[in-house]
């Protein structure tokens, strides 16, 4: 807990920027309920899965490999249960295992939690032509969740973790000429574009959803705090040097970081949304560019391109 966690207030779900994961989740009871999680061995990924396991939940736990999945995960205490899976988000053949597995299962997601991320490599980087923050953060989680559409159940969350770094996105929102990142590469620039690619899936997503007559599943996207995790492995020193003197100030701890993703995924309260921009476990409003539903279509059509090509 920082000490600015000591003097924030709550918004209109009663929750606010002290809240933490277990905070959110009091007094419910997610047994029978049953969820992904990328990202599930590291940060608030780790700690949001570890707190639907306390609350009873059957818990995928997605990381690259299935070893990072176990062991991150061996300390969680029950009732609930976890499963291991491997889930690389820069290889889609990785991806497409991942979808094929859960599907084998035979068992409906009440959630997908898409929380992996990479964070402002300093230089460029590509897979497959495409700058690595953009195809890890936004195709990666593309491919998985349009893979797994069928297997949510009639009320199903998809909850994306974009962030309040959207806003960092280039003047064109998402360059949709420049995917591959050579023409001005930025680490930041490049981060807030994955970040406001997330956000826009999950308002097309939400669109569509709200399309389909009788369509209960929602999608949401959210800003999850500034919490000092692995995400910042890449910064600078003289970075990492600030947000240590900051952290105890203004940084929210991994228990608050994970709260709004883990009050999107299962309370009722937050059941009730769909296409919002969650922050501290409330509706925010986010940029212009994440409110853009042309760009958020145009983006789709150009994932779904890019997916295709992919073979
Ligand atoms: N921390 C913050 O201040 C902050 C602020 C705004 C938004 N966010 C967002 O919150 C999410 C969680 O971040 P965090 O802070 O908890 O960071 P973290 O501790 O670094 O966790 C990120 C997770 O993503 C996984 N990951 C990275 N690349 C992957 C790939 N190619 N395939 C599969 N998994 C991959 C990591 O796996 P490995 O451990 O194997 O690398 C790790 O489990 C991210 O989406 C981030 O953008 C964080």
């Amino acid at each position: 807990m920082s000490l600015y966690s000591m003097f924030a207030g709550k918004g209109p779900t009663g929750f606010g920027y002290a809240s933490t994961a277990e905070d959110v989740t009091v007094g419910l009871d997610l047994k029978g309920k049953r969820y992904l999680v990328t990202g599930s061995n590291s940060g608030i990924g780790l700690e949001a899965a570890r707190v639907l396991v306390l609350r009873g939940a059957t818990v995928l736990c997605a990381a690259r490999t299935e070893a990072k999945a176990v062991e991150a995960t061996k300390s969680f205490t029950g009732p609930g249960e976890t499963i291991p899976v491997a889930c690389e988000l820069a290889e889609p053949a990785s991806v497409r295992a991942c979808v094929a597995t859960v599907a084998a299962m035979g068992k409906p997601l009440d959630g997908i939690l898409c929380n992996a991320g990479i964070m402002a490599l300093p230089k460029l980087e590509q897979k497959f032509g495409y700058e690595l923050q953009f195809f890890t953060n936004h195709i990666g989680h593309f491919i998985l969740v349009t893979g797994l559409l069928d297997t949510l159940t009639a009320d199903g969350r998809v909850v994306m973790l974009s962030s309040m770094a959207h806003t960092r996105a280039p003047a064109a929102g998402i360059e949709l000429d420049n995917l591959s990142g050579e023409r001005g590469y930025t680490a930041w620039g490049a981060y807030g574009q994955s970040k406001l690619a997330n956000l826009l899936f999950a308002r097309e997503l939400a669109r569509r959803f709200r399309a389909t007559e009788g369509d209960r599943r929602t999608a949401t996207a959210l800003h999850p705090g500034v919490i000092a995790t692995n995400l910042g492995r890449h910064m600078s020193p003289i970075a990492l040097a600030t947000m240590a003197v900051a952290g105890p100030l203004f940084m929210k701890s991994i228990p608050e970081g994970a709260a709004t993703e883990t009050w999107a995924l299962v309370h009722p309260d937050a059941g009730k949304l769909n296409g919002e921009y969650l922050s501290d476990s409330n509706v925010r409003e986010s940029s212009k560019h994440g409110q853009n539903m042309q760009l958020a279509a145009n983006l789709w059509a150009e994932s779904e391109r890019i997916v295709a090509a992919l073979g």
